[in-house]
C-alpha cells in the first residue's frame, strides 16, 4: 500500500517554495504592462507553448531490414508558382501567407507548435500523398512561429512508429509587423530556477531579425548576456545555464526591429534550492514499550541542506480507527556544519491505548525523493497491582 501520493506531495513541496513569491506577484500583476495590439490566446495555448511538449526521444533501436528507412527523407518548402526549396534550419514566411511543406516518405507524421495542435481552427491541413506528406498552414500569424517537424514512419504491416532519428525539422518564423513576440495569454510566467539546471526564458520572437535584450525589473537594468552564464538563441530565448540565487526576480525581454520596440511577458524567476539527494530520516520512539494511559512521542528527523523543504508523513496503528494525530514540526540550524539544518516531525500520542500498539512509519520527502523509516511500539496493560480497588 502506498504510503502517500508522491506526485501530489512533491507538488506541495514546490508550492511551499513558491508561495512567498506568489503573493508578491499577485500584487505585481495588477500593474502589468500591456503590449499594444496583443491578442491573448486561450490559456491552454499558453500552457502548450510554454513547454517542450515535443516528442520524447524513443529508444532508437538499430533498424536493419527497414526498407522505409532507406528512403531519404527530405523537407522542402513549396513556394509560389510550384517552385520548391530545400529548407535549412530556419525559414521565414510573411504573416498572412501560406506555409507549405513537403516531406518525402510514406507515410510521414508531423509535429507543429503545440498551440496549433490544440487550437484547431481549420488553418492547418495535413495530407499524405503517394510519396510525400504535405503540410499546409493558411492565414498565418506570428503566433504560428515555432518548430515544424517531419517524422518518417517505419512500418511493419500496419504497425507504424516514428523514426525519431530521421526526423527533419525546420524552425519557421512568421515576422509580424505588429508583434515582435509570439503572443502569450499570460501576463507573467513563473519559472523555477533550480540549482545546476539550465533554465529557459522562452521569449520567442516572430522575426529572426529582431534584436532581443534581457532586462531586470528591480533594479531596472539590462542583464548582461555573455553567452556562457546566459546565452541567447533566436529559436529558444534566453538560457540561464547554471542558475544561482541572484538570478531570481522579475525579468522580461525587449525586442526591437526598425522603429518597433516591445516588451515580452514577464518572467518571475524563483530560485528553488534543489537537494542533492532524497532525505535520510531517522525515527526514534520515546519508548518501545508503553503502558496504557501513558504518553508516547515518536520523532522523525532529517539532517539536510539548508533551505531544502522536507515534508513528513506518518502512518501509525491508530490511523484506521481515526485516532487523533498531533505532530509538531520544527527546523533547527546545525552548528558547525556549513549550510545544514535538521528538520524534525514529532508524533504525539496522548494516553496510549491498546490500538496504538504496532508499527509507526515516518516518510520524509524532498524534491529528490522520499524515504520511509519505521519503529515498533508495544503497548502493555497496566499492572493490576497498581490499581487497587478497580475490578
Ligand atoms: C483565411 O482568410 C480568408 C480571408 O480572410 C478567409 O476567407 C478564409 O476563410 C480563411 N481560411 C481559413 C481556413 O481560416
Amino acid at each position: 500500500m502506498p504510503l502517500m501520493n508522491l506526485s501530489g506531495s512533491k507538488w506541495r513541496l514546490v508550492l511551499s517554495a513558491l508561495l512567498v513569491c506568489a503573493v508578491i506577484f499577485e500584487l505585481d500583476a495588477q500593474e502589468q504592462r500591456t503590449t499594444p495590439g496583443r491578442t491573448p490566446k486561450p490559456s491552454k495555448a499558453k500552457l502548450g507553448r510554454s513547454k517542450n511538449k515535443g516528442p520524447r526521444a524513443a529508444t532508437a533501436k538499430p533498424k536493419t531490414k527497414a526498407t522505409a528507412a532507406q528512403a531519404e527523407s527530405l523537407l522542402t518548402q513549396v513556394l509560389n508558382r510550384g517552385k520548391f526549396k530545400k529548407v535549412g534550419e530556419t525559414i521565414s514566411v510573411q504573416t498572412g501567407n501560406t506555409l507549405e511543406l513537403r516531406c518525402r516518405g510514406k507515410p510521414v507524421q508531423w509535429s507543429v507548435p503545440p498551440y496549433l495542435e490544440e487550437d484547431d481552427d481549420g488553418r492547418l491541413k495535413i495530407v499524405q500523398h503517394e510519396r510525400y506528406g504535405a503540410l499546409t498552414l493558411v492565414n498565418t500569424t506570428g503566433a504560428d512561429t515555432g518548430e515544424y517537424t517531419c517524422y518518417p514512419m517505419y512500418c511493419e504491416d500496419t504497425d507504424c512508429r516514428k523514426e525519431y532519428n530521421k526526423a527533419v525539422k525546420v524552425f519557421v518564423f512568421f515576422p509580424d509587423p505588429q508583434e515582435l513576440f509570439v503572443p502569450s495569454s499570460a501576463y507573467y510566467e513563473v519559472i523555477q530556477l533550480r540549482t545546476n539546471w539550465p533554465t529557459v526564458l522562452p521569449c520567442q520572437v516572430t522575426s529572426p531579425e529582431a534584436k532581443v535584450t534581457l532586462h531586470r525589473e528591480y533594479p531596472p537594468v539590462e542583464v548582461a548576456v555573455d553567452g556562457t552564464e546566459i546565452s541567447f538563441n533566436v529559436r529558444k530565448g534566453f538560457t540561464i545555464h547554471r542558475p544561482r540565487p541572484y538570478h531570481a526576480g522579475a525579468l522580461y525581454c525587449i525586442a526591437s526591429l526598425g522603429n518597433l520596440r516591445q516588451s515580452s511577458t514577464k518572467y518571475m524567476l524563483i530560485y528553488v534550492n534543489y537537494p542533492m539527494a532524497p532525505p535520510a530520516p531517522v525515527i526514534y520512539a520515546s519508548s518501545s514499550s508503553v503502558t496504557v494511559g501513558e504518553n508516547l512521542r515518536v520523532s522523525c528527523s532529517v539532517m539536510g541542506e539548508q533551505d531544502v523543504v522536507i515534508e513528513f508523513n506518518w502512518d501509525y496503528p491508530g490511523q484506521q480507527i481515526g485516532r487523533p494525530l498531533y505532530t509538531q514540526e520544527s527546523i533547527s540550524p546545525v552548528s558547525g556544519g556549513p549550510a545544514r539544518q535538521q528538520s524534525q516531525s514529532v508524533l504525539l500520542v496522548d494516553e496510549v491505548r491498546d490500538v496504538d500498539s504496532g508499527t509507526y512509519i515516518c516518510t520524509a520527502q524532498n524534491l529528490q525523493g522520499a524515504k520511509s523509516v519505521s519503529t515498533i511500539v508495544k503497548v502493555v496493560p497496566k499492572a493490576k497491582a497498581n490499581k487497587p480497588g478497580v475490578r
